[in-house]
């Protein structure tokens, strides 16, 4: 049977790399069909259709169906998997809280939608868990999390999760550099603190801000990858493998308050439920930077990031500060 996918902002740069990503089974896998849901705005559903030709013009043998559509209940009714990538841009001059109401609404609605049209469809593996997983793209993507979890209480809190897959990839890439090794090596071996915690965190935090600057257009192709790697591993399983997704900080052993989308290292079982890695040695480093923006929650809050360098690895954290009070 078809797995029913949604993708949302189905018209932007992100989703034109993601779909046809996942189209061709690089995500759910190389025999499982597809039933792709693409939700977009009413002002873009003549750009959506172009996307939609262009699918159909890939000719890809997984995908059974396309669903284009403005229309929450008809995007959010029987899904297996949501990847709520679409959200309101931040626009020269406007201001973080501008930025924030905006994504509040959209969010909140998206939740709502997702406790009335997905939930009777929420089919329960074996053990009890509900299969279907929804990971949140745009930013800011913790709070925007958050913001759907709260609308949608019917829905445990950990099929909920945000992106920070891009960082984790970006931090990956740039070890692999440092080294000189291969991506898949870089676990291994990094030894140089003052390396680590200024050229390394400066260049991570600001490869958005880069690639914009030469494309003049942000991320994208990467943004999708990371997408593709962060629901693959949590589809999958992760085996012994460490992955970075933002997920319900309750009951974690760190230190973070409870109630927040907080991005730690995780490994996800074959049953798709993740477990986060604890004990994990956290440098002064790492500790001083998430107390200071912890301990801040006063004044406004930023999307801060925060690293945690065990002995042999390196994992990278979002943290986005918003408190459940914030939310309206
Ligand atoms: N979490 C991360 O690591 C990460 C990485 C890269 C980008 N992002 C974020 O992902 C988001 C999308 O980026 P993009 O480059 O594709 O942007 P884009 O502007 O090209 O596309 C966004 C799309 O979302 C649509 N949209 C807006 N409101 C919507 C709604 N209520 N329902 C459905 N669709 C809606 C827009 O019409 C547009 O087509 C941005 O918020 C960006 O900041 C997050």
């Amino acid at each position: 049977m078809a797995l029913k996918v949604l993708i949302t902002g189905a018209a932007g740069q992100i989703a034109y790399s993601l779909l046809y990503s996942v189209a061709k089974g690089d995500v759910f896998g190389k025999e499982q069909a597809l039933s792709l849901v693409l939700l977009d705005i009413p002002p873009m559903m003549g750009v959506l259709e172009g996307v939609v030709m262009e699918l159909q013009d890939c000719a890809l043998p997984l995908l059974t169906e396309v669903v284009a559509t403005s229309d929450e209940a008809v995007a959010f009714a029987d899904i297996d998997a949501a990847m709520l990538v679409g959200a309101m841009p931040r626009r020269e001059g406007m201001e973080r809280k501008d930025l924030l109401a905006a994504n509040v609404k959209i969010f909140k609605s998206q939740g709502a939608a997702l406790d009335k049209y997905a939930k009777k469809s929420v089919k329960p593996m074996s053990h009890g868990l509900l299969s279907f997983k929804v990971v949140i793209v745009g930013n800011p993507a913790n709070t925007n999390a958050l913001i759907c979890k709260k609308y949608a209480p019917s829905i445990p809190a950990s099929n909920f999760s945000a992106l920070t897959r891009l960082d984790q990839n970006r931090a990956q890439a740039q070890l692999a550099g440092k080294l000189g090794v291969a991506v898949e090596g870089v676990y291994e071996a990094v030894q140089d603190d003052n390396w680590l915690n200024n050229e390394f965190i400066s260049s991570v935090q600001q490869r958005g801000a880069a690639v914009i600057k030469a494309r003049k257009l942000s991320s994208a192709m990467s943004a999708a990858k990371a997408i593709g790697d962060h629901m693959r591993d949590w589809w999958f399983g992760t085996q012994s493998r460490w992955v970075s997704m933002g997920i319900i900080s309750d009951g974690n052993t760190y230190g973070i308050p409870e109630g927040l989308i907080f991005s730690f290292p995780l490994t996800v079982g074959e049953d798709r439920s993740w477990k986060i890695v604890d004990g994990l040695d956290i440098s002064d480093f790492a500790r001083e930077n998430s107390n200071l923006h912890m301990n801040d929650s006063a004044s406004s809050k930023w999307i801060h990031h925060i690293f945690i360098v065990a002995k042999y690895n390196i994992i990278l954290h979002l943290l986005d500060e918003f408190l459940p009070q914030d939310i309206a």
